[in-house]
C-alpha cells in the first residue's frame, strides 16, 4: 500500500491547472502538476503518488496512454481518475476497464471531484482514521482498528472473538504488526483444534529429547517461539480442562516447562486468543475455566458478522478484483449492479466466503465486465435484484444501445464500417438497430 500523501495532477489547460491546485491547497492536498504526460510519466514512474488525475486529452501522449505506459513499465499506477470531454459511455467503460477507478466529465464540480478522490485514495486527505481502510470501510471495523491501535501500545493481550470467517486472525496479524512496529519480530498461530491433546501440549510449550515416544530431540513450544513477538492462539474455546490449566500457569506467570524438563523457561510476548464460541456461556455451562476466562477477557474485541457491515462487502470485493489483477496482470470489472446484488446476501462464512466467491468468479468470467450472473444470481432474480433495480439484461441493452449509437455517429452512419469497428456483421447490425429502433432522424 502507498505511503505517499501527494497527488499527481496533469492537465494542460492552465485555468483548469491553476483552479484544480488552488482547491487542493486548501484542502491541504500536496500536489504535484504537469501540464504535458510525458513529464508527468517520468515523475509517476520514480516517484510514488497516492492519485493521479489525469485529462485524457494532451498535447502529447493521451491520459490513457500515460496510464497504461505506468502498466507496461510493470508499474502499478496509483488510483486514478481521468477527467474526460466526452460522457460517453463506452469511453467510460473502457477507462475503468483499463483499471481507472473512476473518471469524471467536463464540466465538473470540485466537490464532485474531491469526492470521488476521497473514496479512491482516502491517505490523501491525511486523517489517519480515514486512512484506516486495511481492516475494513465500516464505522464498526475503523473502530476496531483503532482499538487495535490503541492496545498495540499497551502491553496487554486481547481476545477476538466473531463467526468464522469475519477476519479474526487478519486482525490478530494486523495487531501484531502494529505492536511489533517495524522490527521482524515473530508472529506464531496455532489452532488449539485441529491438534489432539498430547500433540497440542508439545505444540504449546515444547519438550525434552526422549520426553515421549518419538521424541527424538528436544524442540521449542510455541510460547517460546513466539518470545519476543506475538502469539496467536486459535480456537482457544476448544481445550480441555487439563490443557486449560496448564495454559492458565503459563499465561499467568509468563513462563513455560517443556515436556519431560523440571526447568522454567521465561517468555516475553503479547497473546492474542480467539474464538468463534460464546465462551461466557460456556464458563456458566462449566465448560470453560472461569479464572482462565477472566484471564484472558482483558480486553475483548469482536468483530461482528459481514452482514452487520454491508459497506464493507464492496470495499473488500473491489480489493480482491485488484489482487487479482496484480496476479494474474488480467483487468476485472465489477459492475454496481453485482454490488448491490453482493450486498443483499446473507454471507454465513463471511469474509472467507465472500472473498472465495469474488476469486471465483474473476477466474471463471470469460469476459472482463462481472455482472450479477458471476456470483450466481439467476435470471429476472427475485431474491437478488429488487424490482425497483434494473436488471443485468436492461443495463446490457441500454449499454449496447448507446454503444451503437454512438459508432453510428462516429462513422456518420456508414453501415459498413460501423459495423466493422464493432466487429459484427452488417446484418446482425441491422437487425439490433431494427430491435432499439434506432434511426439517423433520431
Ligand atoms: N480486512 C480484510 N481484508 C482482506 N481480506 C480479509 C480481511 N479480513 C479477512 N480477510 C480474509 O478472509 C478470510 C478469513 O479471515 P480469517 O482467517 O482472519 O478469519 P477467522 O475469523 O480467523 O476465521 P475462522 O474462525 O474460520 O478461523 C481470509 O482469507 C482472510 O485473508
Ligand atoms: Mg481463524
Amino acid at each position: 500500500m502507498s505511503n505517499s500523501t501527494r497527488l499527481c495532477l496533469v492537465e494542460d489547460d492552465e485555468i483548469m491547472r491553476a483552479s484544480l491546485r488552488q482547491r487542493f491547497n486548501i484542502e491541504d492536498i500536496e500536489c504535484v502538476c504537469f501540464n504535458n504526460a510525458n513529464e508527468a510519466l517520468e515523475s509517476l514512474l520514480s516517484t510514488e503518488y497516492a492519485a493521479l488525475i489525469t485529462d485524457i486529452r494532451l498535447p502529447d501522449m493521451s491520459g490513457d496512454k500515460l496510464f497504461s505506459s505506468i502498466l507496461d513499465a510493470d508499474k502499478i499506477p496509483p488510483p486514478t481518475i481521468f477527467i474526460t470531454g466526452y460522457g460517453t459511455i463506452d469511453q467510460a467503460v473502457s477507462l475503468l476497464k483499463l483499471g481507472a477507478n473512476d473518471y469524471i466529465t467536463k464540466p465538473f464540480d470540485l466537490d464532485e471531484l474531491l469526492d470521488k478522490l476521497r473514496e479512491v485514495s482516502p491517505a490523501l486527505f491525511g486523517d489517519a482514521e480515514q486512512s484506516s481502510t486495511v481492516l475494513g470501510v465500516s464505522t464498526k471495523m475503523r473502530q476496531i482498528k483503532s482499538t487495535l491501535d490503541r492496545l498495540a501500545d499497551h502491553k496487554v493481550d486481547i481476545l477476538i472473538t466473531g463467526e468464522s470467517g469475519v477476519g479474526k486472525e487478519y486482525a490478530a496479524r494486523y495487531f501484531a504488526n502494529r505492536s511489533n512496529q517495524d522490527t521482524d519480530r515473530p508472529f506464531v498461530a496455532l489452532n488449539c483444534a485441529a491438534l489432539p491433546e498430547e500433540l497440542l501440549e508439545a505444540e504449546l510449550f515444547g519438550h525434552e529429547k526422549g520426553a515421549f515416544t518419538g521424541a527424538t530431540k528436544s524442540r521449542r513450544g510455541v510460547f517460546e517461539q513466539a518470545s519476543g513477538g506475538v502469539l496467536f492462539l486459535d480456537e482457544v474455546g476448544e481445550t480441555s480442562p487439563r490443557m486449560q490449566a496448564k495454559l492458565l500457569r503459563s499465561i499467568q506467570e509468563r513462563e513455560v516447562q517443556r515436556i519431560g524438563s523440571e526447568e522454567q523457561i521465561p517468555v516475553d510476548l503479547r497473546i492474542v486468543y480467539a474464538t468463534n464460541r460464546d465462551l461466557k456461556k460456556m464458563v456458566a455451562n462449566g465448560e470453560f475455566r472461569e479464572d482462565l476466562y477472566f484471564r484472558i477477557n482483558v480486553a475483548h474485541i469482536h468483530i461482528p458478522p459481514l452482514r452487520e457491515r454491508k459497506e464493507d462487502i464492496s470495499w473488500l470485493a473491489h480489493r480482491i478484483v485488484e489482487n487479482y489483477f496484480h496476479e494474474h496482470k488480467e483487468r476485472r470489472l465489477i459492475l454496481p449492479l453485482s454490488l448491490r446484488y453482493l450486498e443483499k446476501q446473507h454471507w454465513p462464512g463471511n469474509l472467507r466466503e465472500l472473498s472465495n466467491a469474488v476469486e471465483r468468479a474473476c477466474i471463471l468470467s470469460p469476459q472482463e465486465v462481472l455482472g450479477p450472473r458471476e456470483f450466481g444470481a439467476s435470471g429476472g432474480d427475485e431474491h437478488g435484484i429488487s424490482s425497483e433495480q434494473v436488471n443485468l439484461k436492461e443495463a446490457m441493452e441500454q449499454y449496447e444501445k448507446n454503444l451503437l449509437q454512438e459508432k453510428l455517429e462516429q462513422h456518420q452512419w456508414r453501415i459498413v464500417e460501423t459495423a466493422s469497428s464493432l466487429g459484427i456483421s452488417r446484418k446482425s447490425l441491422w437487425e439490433k438497430m431494427k430491435r432499439y429502433d434506432i434511426s439517423q432522424s433520431e
